[in-house]
């Protein structure tokens, strides 16, 4: 499985999706596995039971998406903070999409979707807590500042055809 992480607003579900096609994998968004599951929104499972639940939740989608063969998951930005959740990763093909950020907040800000999406300065501080945990996770992180959604893809595929 390819699996892609980073924080919120950095393309893992854009991304995702254009590298199912090149590739002709399945995409899932492990997000949108979870609302299923749990039959309400991410914002709905905060609200009414809290992060630590959504975070088992989350874990527990992971490992079972990670049993398939084949395919490509979007992760959600906050599934580094489970070390169990990081081994996973790291036995698999993870690739992180790295920017600063300040791109990501412009991206991301007053989002209604996301309940992490708080104060400038919350989010920084959850953004640089995590930035280790995303290198850790991942065998190759792609620095997208500046780049196209295209440049950044042809670089996913690029790796992906060297270690094939
Ligand atoms: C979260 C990111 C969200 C979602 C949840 C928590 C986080 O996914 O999983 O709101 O902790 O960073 P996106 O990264 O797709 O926004």
């Amino acid at each position: 499985m390819i699996c892609l992480i980073g924080f919120m607003g950095c393309g893992k579900t854009t991304i995702g999706k254009i590298l199912s096609e090149a590739l002709n994998e399945k995409w899932i968004d492990l997000d949108d596995y979870i609302e299923k599951k749990a039959g309400k929104r991410i914002s709905e499972i905060f609200k009414e039971e809290g992060e630590a639940y959504f975070r088992a939740l989350e874990q527990e989608c992971l490992k079972q998406l990670l049993q398939e063969e084949k395919g490509i998951i979007s992760t959600g930005g906050g599934v580094i903070i489970s070390p169990e959740n990081v081994k996973m990763l790291q036995k698999t093909c993870t690739i992180y999409l790295a920017y600063p950020f300040d791109i990501l907040y412009s991206r991301i800000a007053g989002d209604a979707n996301r309940p992490l999406a708080t104060s400038y300065k919350e989010l920084q501080e959850r953004f640089y807590k995590r930035l280790d945990l995303y290198e850790q996770a991942s065998q190759v992180k792609i620095d997208c500042k500046d780049k196209s959604i295209n440049q950044i893809t042809q670089e996913i595929l690029t790796y992906l055809e060297k270690i094939s």
